[in-house]
C-alpha cells in the first residue's frame, strides 16, 4: 500500500518509522513532511496541512491508498471529510468527531451528560458575564479558551486579579484567536498527569500504553507551558486499579457517548488524566496522537501498525491484540533557545549519523529541513526528541540523555529532569 502520512513534527516522523517497518506498506509519502522524515518518505515541503485542495490533488497523483491525518488543525478542520469525499480511505476522525478536541464547551458538555469525571466548570460566551462569576469563584481557578490554541489556551490563575486578567486577554485581547470567543471556567484539581493514547474503531476501544509529559520549558515544571519538552512511558503511576477504573468509567463511556451523538468517532482519542485524591478525572481530550507521546509510545507496540488502523477504519479492532513490549521509553526534546516564545530558526544539526543502526535509540525530527545547500538545519522550537528504550525507566532515561550528547546545533536546549518523577514511583 502507498500510505501519506500529513504532518511534520516528531510525531509524524515515529508514525511514519512505525509505517516504515510494516511488511504491508510499499512506498510512504509525507505532507510537508521534514528532513527526519525524508529519509523514509518522499515528503513534498511545499504544501500545508490546512490545504485541502492541493493535499488531495497530491494523493491522486500518487495514488495514494490510504493517508494518515496526524495534526489537530486539519482534523478538527475536517481534512479527513474533504478526502473521504474524493474517494480516499483515511485515518482519523471526521469534523463532527474531532470537535471532542475542537471546542472544550463540547467536550465538558459531553462529559457532563453522560457522567464521565471531570472537573466542574462554567462556560461563557459574554466576558463580563465571566467576571462576574469570577467574584463568587474560589482560586486557584483555570481558565480555557473553547477553541485550538496550540496548546496554550489553558491559563492557572492564583488570584481574583489574575484571573480577571486572564478572561480580558483571551475573551477581549483575543490572544489566540477566534478560539476565546468562548470560554470554559474550571475548578482547579490537583494531582499527577497521565497521558493514555487509545485506538477507536467508532464501537470498540483499546486503549495503549500510558505516558507522562512534561508541559513546562523549565525544570522543576517552572516556565511557561510548552507543546512538551519530553516525557516517558509507561507511567509507573497509571496503576492496575487506576487503569480499570478509568475503562470502565471514561474510556468505553466517551466512545458511547460519541456514538450516541451521531458523532461515532474513529481514530485516536488522546486522554490527558489527572490522578487527584478523589480518582483520575478528564483534563482533556484530544482527537490524536501526541506529541511527544507518539514517540514513547509506538516504539513500544508490537502490533503492525497499519493492522491497527485498517481495523479502526473497517470497525474490527474487537479482533485486534494490541501489544506492547515489557520495557520503557524516554523522550528528551532538543528545543530551540527561547521556545515557545522566541527562537532563532537555520543553525545546521550535525551528528545525526550517529543514531544510524542502534537499535534502541531514535532521533524523531520535530522542527528541521534542508537548506539551500542540502545541509539539514533547525527549522522549529522543538528541534528534535532524543529517544530511548530501556529494560526500565531509569536505564530508559539514562540512555535518552547520552543520546542527547551525539547531536548539536546552535541555540540547543533542552530539560534536565525529564523522568525524574521516575524516583518518586
Ligand atoms: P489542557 O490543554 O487542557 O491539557 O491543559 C494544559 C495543562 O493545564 C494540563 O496539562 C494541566 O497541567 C493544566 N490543567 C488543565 N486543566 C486543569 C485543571 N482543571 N486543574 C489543574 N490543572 C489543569
Ligand atoms: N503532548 C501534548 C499534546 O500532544 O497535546
Amino acid at each position: 500500500m502507498k500510505v501519506l502520512i500529513v504532518g511534520s513534527g516528531g510525531r509524524e516522523h515515529a508514525i511514519a518509522v512505525s509505517m516504515h517497518k510494516s511488511k504491508r506498506v510499499s512506498k510512504l509519502f509525507c505532507v510537508p513532511g521534514n528532513a527526519g522524515i525524508a529519509q523514509i518518505a518522499e515528503c513534498e515541503p511545499s504544501i500545508g496541512v490546512m490545504e485541502f485542495d492541493k493535499i488531495v490533488a497530491y494523493a491522486k497523483e500518487k495514488q495514494i491508498d490510504l493517508v494518515f491525518v496526524a495534526p489537530d488543525d486539519p482534523l478538527v478542520g475536517g481534512l479527513v471529510d474533504v478526502l473521504e469525499a474524493a474517494g480516499f480511505r483515511v485515518f482519523g476522525p471526521r469534523a463532527n468527531a474531532a470537535i471532542l478536541e475542537g471546542s472544550k464547551a463540547f467536550s465538558k458538555d459531553l462529559m457532563k451528560k453522560y457522567h464521565i469525571p471531570t472537573a466542574a466548570y462554567e462556560t461563557f460566551d459574554d466576558p463580563q458575564e465571566a467576571l462576574a462569576y469570577l467574584e463568587t469563584a474560589t482560586m486557584p481557578i483555570v481558565l480555557k479558551a473553547d477553541g485550538l490554541a496550540l496548546g496554550k489556551g489553558v491559563l492557572i490563575c492564583n488570584t481574583l486579579e489574575e484571573a480577571k486578567a486572564g478572561v480580558r486577554e483571551i475573551m477581549l485581547d483575543k490572544h489566540f484567536g477566534s478560539a476565546g470567543n468562548r470560554m470554559v471556567i474550571e475548578e482547579f484539581m490537583t494531582g499527577r498527569e497521565v497521558s493514555v493514547l487509545a485506538w477507536v474503531d467508532g464501537k470498540t476501544i483499546k486503549p495503549m500504553t500510558s505516558a507522562q509529559d512534561h508541559k513546562r520549558a523549565k525544570d522543576g515544571d517552572q516556565g511557561l507551558n510548552t507543546g512538551g519538552m519530553g516525557n516517558f512511558s509507561p507511567s509507573p503511576f497509571y496503576t492496575k486499579e487506576v487503569q480499570e477504573f478509568c475503562e470502565k468509567y471514561i474510556y468505553q463511556p466517551t466512545v458511547d457517548a460519541m456514538r450516541a451523538e451521531g458523532r461515532e468517532f474513529k481514530g485516536v482519542i488522546f486522554f490527558g488524566l489527572m490522578l487527584t485524591p478523589n480518582g483520575p478525572r478528564v483534563l482533556e481530550y484530544n482527537a490524536r496522537f501526541g506529541d511527544p507521546e507518539t514517540q514513547v509510545v509506538l516504539c513500544r507496540m508490537k502490533n503492525d501498525i497499519l493492522d491497527v488502523v485498517d481495523a479502526c477504519i473497517d470497525g474490527t479492532l474487537d479482533q485486534v491484540d494490541l501489544e506492547f513490549e515489557d520495557n520503557a521509553a524516554v523522550c528528551v526534546v532538543l528545543a530551540s533557545d527561547g521556545y515557545p516564545v522566541a527562537y532563532e530558526k537555520g543553525f545546521e544539526i550535525t551528528g545525526l549519523e550517529n543514531f544510524e543502526g542502534r537499535e534502541d535509540y531514535y532521533c524523531f525530527h520535530a522542527g528541521s529541513k534542508f537548506d539551500a545547500n542540502g545541509k539539514i538545519v533547525t527549522n522549529g522550537g522543538r528541534v528534535l526528541g532524543v529517544t530511548a528504550k530501556g529494560a526500565t525507566l531509569k536505564e530508559a532515561r539514562a540512555k535518552a540523555y547520552e543520546a542527547t550528547k551525539w547531536v548539536n546545533f546552535a541555540n540547543k536546549y533542552m530539560r534536565t529532569d525529564i523522568g525524574k518523577a521516575i524516583d518518586e514511583a
